[in-house]
């Protein structure tokens, strides 16, 4: 099974896993403190808003709550380590014990969302194709008009990505492994109430071997969120 979806991700840039929805228990559970606390920043989960680079007539309500600290951190890497999540450390040929989770958080829209900008994630001189991974999964069910992911099939740096287009729907249970280099996406355009919340849980894997860390840390300053090159433990 994995070395079929591992042709899959090699080939196309993305393939999806199927894992026990109920192991992303802790993860909700955070999301629940969250909400508790009226979505203050901890020491442990910083919040970061929408940078409005998507140009819209209503405001965006989009936010990341993302790993700020070793323990939460460790948090996110134990709950993919404890499922069927963990095949994703085994999609490329970077070896598993340094195919490592170095980024994660959980992802929120309230309301609509409009037209996205394509974008690769992880994007540095250093990072080639097939050496990082997006990993996504709706944290809790999502209603059928609630937009999912697009990607395309045109390379990066091209300009038709439209044309290329395919629509995936979120599912319970099931995760989009996308490489975060090569993979140009987006979020999919939706019309939804102002009620409506899009919750996401999104980990971020790199090669993190010795030679890699340098270009992990520019990604990191750049996207704004702290990196965890460390081992798993
Ligand atoms: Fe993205």
């Amino acid at each position: 099974m994995i070395i079929n979806k591992k042709i899959e991700f090699k080939t196309k840039g993305i393939t999806k896993i199927s894992f026990s929805n109920e192991a992303l228990s802790p993860c909700r559970q955070i999301y629940y403190n969250l909400r508790n606390s009226n979505f203050e920043p901890t020491d442990d989960i910083g919040i970061k808003h929408h940078d409005d680079s998507v140009k819209s007539d209503n405001e965006i309500k989009m936010r990341w709550f993302f790993a700020k600290s070793e323990a939460a951190i460790k948090l996110f890497r134990d709950v993919l380590d404890g499922c069927e999540l963990s095949l994703s450390r085994s999609l490329t040929d970077v070896p598993y014990e340094n195919m490592r989770v170095v980024q994660a958080n959980i992802i929120e829209v309230r309301g609509s969302y409009p037209v996205g900008r394509w974008h690769s994630d992880m994007v540095d001189e250093k990072l080639s194709k097939n050496q990082s991974i997006t990993l996504l999964t709706p944290l809790f069910t999502l209603e059928n008009h609630i937009g999912g992911l697009e990607t395309t099939s045109t390379p990066r740096n091209m300009f038709n990505y439209e044309e290329n287009s395919i629509r995936h729907k979120y599912k319970d249970g099931e995760a989009i492994a996308f490489d975060g280099t090569a993979t140009v996406h987006r979020t999919e355009k939706y019309e939804a109430s102002d009620g409506d919340i899009r919750l996401l849980m999104c980990w971020q894997l790199a090669d993190s071997s010795e030679e890699m860390i340098e270009s992990l840390y520019r990604i990191g300053t750049r996207n704004g969120d702290p990196m965890f090159v460390g081992k798993h433990i």
